[in-house]
């Protein structure tokens, strides 16, 4: 299955000159075999793009890629052994006109030259003008950000500015696996439409580019030009340290800092995420100190300077898993003059369901240090902000419009993530959000994250309202829309104070479902997709995830966003929130309602198709 659309096509297969070692190539590529795992494939003077053909499965080739002699960038990439899944594109324009050979070093043991010839790598490679890309993966969302091709993690760096709103993100584009980590990027002027830019921040001598933040630098402090678009990264090879690079054209391209790293510590620690401080007039910066299961703070002028102020963590919240991705900011409590700091901890795996989640501790801040507010007990809260098992690595947007905090996450869990049934891309985005703080009736402050307000403009036809109905334990049914893989928005105010328990059923007709209750005595909504669909990927995968609704009134208003491989949950205007996977074979077209234990009552019952 080649997933790219090459438009040249045709391309003569010939028997390269060097008959003893050499196997079938197309036009422009000649291969040399060397050994057991060694080959050369040369492209020389070639424009384009060399397209490599992938297997999933197999294990990577460690690819030198040389120019003119000399090593210009090294990558691994999984080269298809039986069969090739799909091809991904490598860039020859940097290096056009010029001797490029790709030294390839093949893992897998052969036991001869004749055996390596046969790996069905050397027949596909090819060598392609322009490509495009035609979707082949049914389960790739419909209005959810993913990258064309390849794998994808953590979203990091985003900044908003002019009115474009920058996500860059974790990914190797050359596999639908973990690997080469590099900063790509797309932009979007609504929040819903992404376009795919040109990878910003690519590996180098110092190792890959794990995740970081990027800040505008409204007054050239770093003295890389006003306005510039500063990103701190983790420089991640044997160790991880941390490397500056600079934007001039708003963020579409970067130039590393020569004098990369500018902080360097003794352990693991990476994810920088910065912001100036107003109060201060100086730039912040939280690190995570990952093993350490703590968060560092850090002061500087001028964005290459850095001093360590504070730590906070050790002993505090969960202690499971590796402390990555932070984010610190100030938010407003609704519905008073109060103003609390939000740290964000990303943590995994440790999560409330296993594996990666979203942990934050709210508090204050003073420049320097990090104050945990504590309950009733004396004790600092462990607080997570999804009770769905798919988000993560979830951080803010800086400079965004209005004094908004928009976040977005990773909408997987690194349980399973190299496995759900895509392939040509791995990995979507949870849809974008905003975040609030609200006073709950335990007296704490918890953070809210209800879906950004421009996913509204999503709404297609009304394919349903109900103003109100009455509901007893026999399901009402209504039908959800089937076209288009069923995506839609489904809201519908929920009130049980006569009932115990109200379900809502989504399933299709092949006995699929998902099952959310909402449990107005134990004031929970649990998410059942263990008989979603596709879920014996991973044993990790089929969950019952349960979210407290921090209402203490039998009413929870539901906004739930259906794709065609997720489902997420928003109730009381996001203080209650579940982002789940599912990966049903047919679209869920019935939705039933029933109640237990009493009669509950639904209203304003309204159902959405999505806009194209
Ligand atoms: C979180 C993470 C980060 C790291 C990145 C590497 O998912 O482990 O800590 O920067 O992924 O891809």
């Amino acid at each position: 299955m080649n997933l790219f659309n090459n438009c040249i096509k045709a391309m003569t297969v010939i028997v390269s000159a060097f008959a003893g070692q050499a196997a079938f190539a197309a036009d422009g590529i000649t291969i040399d075999h060397l050994g057991v795992n060694n080959t050369l494939v040369r492209v020389d003077g070639q424009d384009g793009y060399l397209m490599i053909p992938v297997q999933d499965s197999a294990d990577d080739a460690k690819i030198d890629v040389l120019v003119d002699g000399r090593t210009a960038e090294t990558i691994y990439v999984r080269l298809a052994k039986s069969k090739t899944d799909f091809t991904v594109p490598f860039d020859l324009s940097p290096y056009k006109g010029k001797n490029v050979i790709f030294n390839i070093v093949t893992p897998q043991g052969r036991s001869s030259v004749r055996e390596a010839k046969e790996d069905a790598c050397w027949k596909s490679f090819e060598l392609s003008k322009k490509f495009k890309i035609k979707n082949t993966d049914k389960y790739r969302p419909a209005y959810h950000h993913t990258p064309l091709w390849g794998w994808m993690n953590d979203p990091n760096g985003m900044f908003y500015k002019d009115g474009t709103w920058h996500l860059y993100y974790q990914r190797n584009p050359y596999g639908s696996k973990w690997q080469n980590m590099t900063w790509g990027h797309s932009t979007s002027t609504d929040l819903i439409n992404w376009e795919q830019q040109p990878d910003a921040i690519r590996p180098d001598g110092l190792g890959a580019i794990f995740s970081g933040s990027c800040v505008i630098d409204h007054n050239n402090t770093a003295g890389m030009g006003k306005d510039a678009v500063i990103a701190l990264y983790t420089s991640a090879a044997t160790s991880q340290i941390q490397s500056l690079a600079a934007s001039n054209d708003n963020g579409t391209s970067f130039t590393k800092y020569a004098a990369n790293p500018v902080l360097t510590l003794e352990s693991e620690a990476r994810d920088p995420n910065m912001f100036w401080n107003q109060e201060t007039g100086e730039w912040n910066m939280v690190l995570a100190h990952a093993l350490d299961h703590e968060m560092l703070f850090f002061t500087s002028p001028d964005l290459k300077t850095w001093t360590l102020q504070s730590a906070f963590g050790k002993g505090e919240g969960c202690q499971d898993g590796v402390w990555e991705c932070p984010d610190l900011f100030e938010l407003p409590v609704e519905g008073s003059n109060d103003k609390k700091w939000v740290l964000i901890c990303n943590i995994n795996p440790g999560g409330p369901f296993g594996g990666s989640a979203v942990q934050y501790f709210i508090g204050d801040w003073n420049g320097k240090k990090f104050t945990a507010d504590t309950d009733l007990s004396g004790k600092i809260p462990t607080k997570w902000l999804d009770f769905g098992k798919d988000n993560y690595a979830l951080v803010s947007w800086s400079d965004a419009p209005g004094n908004r905090r928009t976040v977005i996450g990773w909408m997987s869990n690194w349980q399973y993530a190299a496995d759900v049934p895509t392939m040509q891309f791995r990995s979507a985005n949870t849809l974008p959000r905003e975040m609030g703080l609200f006073r709950a009736p335990d007296g704490q402050i918890y953070a809210s994250c209800a879906p950004a307000p421009e996913l509204e403009a999503l709404r297609g036809k009304q394919i349903k309202a109900v103003k109100t109905a009455k509901i007893n334990s026999k399901p009402k049914t209504y039908a959800l829309p089937a076209e288009n893989g069923g995506i839609c928005e489904i809201l519908v105010d929920l009130d049980t104070r006569k009932a115990k328990t109200i379900s809502l059923e989504m399933s299709n007709n092949a006995n699929e479902k998902v099952i959310l209750t909402y449990n107005s005595e134990a004031h929970t909504l649990s998410f059942d997709r263990t008989q979603s669909g596709i879920v014996d990927f991973s044993e990790s995968f089929p969950a019952v995830t349960t979210a407290p609704t921090f209402e203490a009134d039998g009413h929870l208003s539901l906004r739930i966003f259906v794709d065609r491989s997720s489902m997420e949950v928003f109730g009381n205007g996001g203080r209650c929130v579940m982002t789940n996977l599912v990966f049903p074979t047919k679209p869920y077209t019935s939705l039933s309602i029933s109640a237990q234990g009493g009669n509950a009552r639904i209203s304003n019952l309204k159902i959405y198709g999505i806009h194209n």
